[in-house]
């Protein structure tokens, strides 16, 4: 809320005026912020993103949304405010460190479910140039990334419906990003565990078609060297994550209403359930066994 204020005082100062374009360089935060002071300063002013982090490419940048975080949880606060322009420049993306590269990985694994079967076969098959980061994969990924989800929210801009399954695996990663205590775990590497938790609960309660689709979206996951339950993340940070942790952490879930989460969930490739309400005790039965 202070950074939101000093950048507004700075377009104000910089004599902005409702013809001015703000440009945001940078990762998600710069994105969602520069995003949400460029939609109130006098307002509403055109922005344009150049995100320089994988996530930000592939996701954040895309699509008009704009947040900041509130003490009760992450971008409970903000706007839609469609940019005019995003620049992607891949180059960008080889000084990044190995936590920013790998939280960039989670959501294109996201972003290629949703694209369906063709998309999860081009992930599978550049998944190890991927990790390598062969800079022709990369580029070829990030503008597939960016059509998937562009595709998305032109057909639902403020999230009334369709555009709900990109929060796939999120509802699992705001808990575990709260619960963890912000900024502990790269928003993507929790991403990529609620993309595991997600595959697994929907396989569990009878709502993905079949089970081949979780251990393939698990084998993708683990190539990309992304976390994919609960103890896996607990070995590789310094997070402990107990049931009893996680499940007030759900009480924030922007898509439900305040202590209902909503899930969304993969049933085929390409195809999901976009407001899956547990029964009581299902969550922490699930929760328990991980
Ligand atoms: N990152 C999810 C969305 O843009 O809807």
């Amino acid at each position: 809320m202070n950074v939101l204020e000093r950048v507004l005082d700075f377009a104000s100062e910089a004599q902005l005026d409702r013809k001015s374009c703000l440009v945001t360089f940078g990762g998600g935060v710069m994105t969602d912020l520069g995003g949400l002071a460029a939609s109130l300063f006098k307002r509403g002013i055109d922005v344009v993103h150049a995100p320089t982090t994988l996530l930000s490419q592939v996701d954040a940048s895309v699509g008009g949304k704009t947040a900041i975080n509130l003490a009760a949880g992450k971008n409970l606060a903000g706007t839609f405010h469609q940019p005019r322009a995003v620049f992607c420049d891949t180059d960008t993306l080889t000084t990044l460190t190995d936590a920013d590269w790998l939280s960039g990985l989670g959501e294109i694994v996201k972003t290629a479910w949703i694209g369906g079967i063709e998309s999860l076969n081009l992930l599978e098959e550049s998944a190890a140039q991927l990790t390598a980061k062969d800079a022709g994969t990369v580029a070829s990924l990030v503008a597939e990334c960016i059509w998937i989800k562009a595709r998305v929210v032109a057909e639902d801009p403020r999230e009334q419906g369709a555009r709900r399954a990109l929060n796939l695996g999120h509802t699992f990663a705001h808990a575990i990003e709260k619960a963890a205590g912000y900024g502990t775990l790269p928003h993507g590497v929790a991403v990529a565990c609620g993309l595991g938790l997600a595959f697994a609960l929907s396989d569990e309660i009878g709502h993905l078609a079949n089970a081949t689709d979780r251990e393939r979206v698990e084998r993708l996951l683990a190539a990309l060297g992304l976390p994919r339950t609960l103890a896996e993340l607990r070995e590789r940070f310094d997070v402990t994550l107990r049931a009893d942790e996680l499940l007030p952490a759900f009480a924030h879930d922007k898509k439900g209403s305040v202590g209902k989460p909503e899930f969304v969930l993969p049933t085929r490739p390409g195809e999901l359930e976009l407001a899956v309400r547990l029964e009581d005790g299902v969550l922490a039965a699930f929760l328990a066994k991980r």
